[in-house]
């Protein structure tokens, strides 16, 4: 319990017997407006037209092109046992599970080191096999979700090196860990995470050409073009955000859907389950993301005129195959909503509704086919008159089991 006074400024007390005790302080660098709306209509929205800036920050002091450097201070003490790892088991629960599944790719195709991603929940009681020196890192937007921090004492206990990807300053996760870095994405009011995803999977980026480069595992010009792309993400987000209109639109055709399924490949699906738990988390529509090819074992099946598809089939290795898979959803009368980049002229002539995104280097597509997943829940959400920013039976951080 804290009392505050103008006399004596503020004491903190045990609820308990009120016995007084000595707080731990920690400056937070953060403006009060950050806590208000700014004329945004909901904080969902904010933080979504936050997420150049929140990029920026993420990255900030991290990285830089010109020069041809990167480097996490906050893991500096740990790099040679994260780049000599067995393995990395990453741990996380929500949102913040899907921005481990995109950390899987980038650590196993750019660091080539063997990666597990793991529910915190299901972690904790299966009794996992962990060595001495396994490296056990959670991602968490809150840094107190329970079932996230019992995985990670329990891998303490079994003697794992402990890292955190945590956005509130402070948090326990942040102090229970052995080290880690900060995804500066500033503060995530809407319970739907947002701005602390993107932000995630940039950092988890950051990590893995990092220790890609200690390792010798990433070619010189993949290199230096990710350092590029990667200070070109703000900019290219500013532009993403100027098609939210039309994305409106869009979603106005599919407010009253009851199903939906979300289809990606490679990076992106991770993508298509973080946008199948947006609508669902919001607007209350059942909807599964999957990979695409594993639409024809079973999902095929839910397709018809009233089943909406949102597909990510941007440009890269998988991007034929993605487009076949477009044309077996219509063969089956299903409307397709595809995430392009932009200049694609194909997947538009099969497309019910195609969403244009600048072009980047593959590793960072998930970064920026996100938002405008993020923007048509959003849309359908307000239409169908839900709370976006309090979703009901959702808390923006569990904090018991
Ligand atoms: C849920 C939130 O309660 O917890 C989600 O509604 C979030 O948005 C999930 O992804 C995990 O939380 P955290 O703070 O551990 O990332």
């Amino acid at each position: 319990m804290a009392v505050l006074d103008k006399e004596h400024g503020f004491k903190i007390y045990e609820i308990e017997n009120e016995v007084e005790v000595n707080p731990y302080i920690q400056e937070l660098d953060m403006k009060l407006e950050s806590l208000e709306k700014e004329g945004y209509e909901h904080f969902m929205l904010k933080e979504i037209y936050e997420q150049p800036r929140a990029i920026h920050d993420s990255f900030r002091g991290r990285l830089n092109a010109k020069e041809g450097w990167i480097s996490l201070g906050g893991l500096k003490q740990y790099e040679d046992q994260i780049a000599n790892a067995d393995r990395i088991i990453i741990i996380a629960c929500g949102t913040s599970w899907h921005a481990a599944l995109v950390a899987e790719y980038y650590f196993e195709d750019l660091a080539r080191i063997p990666v597990e991603v793991e529910y915190a929940s299901e972690f904790r009681y299966r009794n996992p096999i962990i060595r001495k020196g396994d490296v056990v890192m959670a991602i968490s937007q809150s840094g107190e979700t329970a079932d996230t921090l019992a995985a990670l004492k329990m891998a303490k206990e079994k003697g794992a090196i402990l890292l955190g990807i945590v956005n509130v300053v402070g948090s326990t996760i942040s102090r229970i860990t052995d080290a880690g870095s900060y995804t500066h994405a500033g503060p995530e009011i809407g319970v739907a995470s947002t701005k602390a995803f993107t932000t995630q999977v940039t950092l988890m980026a950051i990590m893995a050409i990092m220790i890609g480069k200690k390792r010798g595992t990433i070619d010189p010009d993949k290199y230096q073009n990710l350092l590029n792309e990667m200070e070109a993400l703000p900019s290219k987000i500013e532009q993403l955000l100027e098609s939210d209109d039309y994305i409106k639109k869009i979603s106005n055709e599919y407010k009253d859907c009851s199903n939906a399924l979300f289809l990606g490949r490679g990076t992106a699906f991770p993508i298509a389950l973080e946008g199948a738990l947006k609508l669902k988390e919001i607007s209350y529509i059942h909807a599964e993301g999957y990979p695409a090819a594993e639409m024809k074992h079973g999902p095929i099946a839910l397709i018809d005129e009233n089943m909406p598809v949102f597909v990510i089939a941007t440009q890269g290795e998988h991007y034929e195959k993605v487009v076949s898979n477009i044309q077996e959803v219509k063969a089956r009368k299903g409307k397709v909503i595809a995430i392009v980049t932009k200049g694609d002229t194909i997947v538009k002539n099969i497309a019910d509704h195609v969403i244009h995104i600048p072009a980047t280097d593959e590793v960072l597509v998930p970064i920026l086919a996100t938002i405008p997943l993020q923007l048509l829940s959003y849309h359908i959400a307000v239409m169908r008159e839900c709370n976006v920013d309090q979703p009901r039976n959702l808390a923006k951080s569990v904090t018991v089991e």
